[in-house]
């Protein structure tokens, strides 16, 4: 049994995250933290998640309930996940994260942290878009420089970054494969008059709408055919569950930073 601490348990994924460690014989959540101003301060969380009352207050810090847990399970935003993972470095508890949005200067200090403790980070724990990250690389491999890729992605209208971490990701292992590089090469939108399209360009198109989950679509487009590569989230609770069996991995894991790549053993797949 890994007993963690959930973090942001007021959010949209932190509900999730109550619900699936509830649903998981082998996790058990036995602490919650919400914002320290926080109207929900003091209730239960199973009750605030829509499940059974499940004997768990929820408290104001992290570190106000630190002590007897093994493992922090956080889905908040940039700045509180970097205050949560430096009470896992003090207190030497290993972290999923699954926050997205980082700076890359924040994302240097995960990285420095991580040399201390486990962690896991992924902008996306689903397993179908983790797939699909394999399955992107096997077709930058074969299509190559010969086809116009493109990425587009669609989110809820709550969503703070844009694209998303998952688009990103896509982008990078893309650009690894054909040794791109994004911060040059990839074109963000495109508005009014432009040149003509550069066949190594990558585009990024974001649709913020509604109450959409999480939508991404890969085109490899060359003339007379393509080949577009799609992942439909429906419900938060694949990611929800995809942390879940990151959390298992993790538990016993030296220090480090792994993926879910690492978790789903997509890594050595070739
Ligand atoms: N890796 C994945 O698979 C995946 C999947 C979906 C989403 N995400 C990412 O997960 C994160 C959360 O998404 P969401 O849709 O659940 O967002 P959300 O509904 O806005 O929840 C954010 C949570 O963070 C808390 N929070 C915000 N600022 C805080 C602060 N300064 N101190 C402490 N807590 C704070 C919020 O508390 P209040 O309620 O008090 O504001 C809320 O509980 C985002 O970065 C999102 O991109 C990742």
């Amino acid at each position: 049994m890994v007993r963690v601490a959930i973090t942001g348990v007021t959010g949209r994924m932190g509900k999730s995250l109550v619900r699936a460690a509830f649903e998981d014989a082998h996790i058990e959540c036995i602490a919650a933290v919400a914002r320290s101003e926080s109207a929900s301060l003091g209730l239960d969380a199973g009750e605030l998640a829509g499940i059974a009352k499940i004997g768990v207050a929820i408290s104001k810090s992290l570190q106000e309930c630190i002590d007897p847990v093994e493992m922090v399970i956080d889905f908040t935003l940039p700045d509180p996940c970097i205050d949560n993972l430096r009470v896992c470095e003090q207190t030497g508890r290993a972290i999923v994260i699954g926050t997205t949005g980082f700076s890359s200067q924040q994302r240097h200090q995960i990285e420095t942290i991580a040399q201390q403790i486990p962690v896991v980070l992924a902008p996306n724990m689903s397993v179908g878009v983790n797939l699909s990250f394999k399955l992107l690389e096997i077709a930058a491999k074969v299509l190559g420089n010969n086809v116009d890729i493109e990425i587009i992605e669609a989110h809820h209208r709550h969503k703070l970054d844009a694209p998303s971490g998952t688009a990103l990701r896509m982008g990078e292992v893309i650009a690894n494969v054909l040794d791109r590089d994004l911060d040059t090469q990839a074109v963000w939108g495109r508005h009014g008059r432009t040149d003509e399209r550069k066949r190594d360009e990558i585009g990024f198109s974001v649709i913020r709408a509604g109450d959409i989950v999480g939508e991404h679509t890969v085109l490899f487009a060359d003339e007379g055919e393509r080949l577009e590569i799609t992942h439909k989230a429906s419900s938060r609770m694949t990611f929800a569950s995809g942390a879940m069996r990151a959390a298992l991995w993790l538990a016993n894991k030296p220090a480090g930073l792994y993926d879910m790549q690492d978790v789903l053993g997509l890594r050595d797949l070739s």
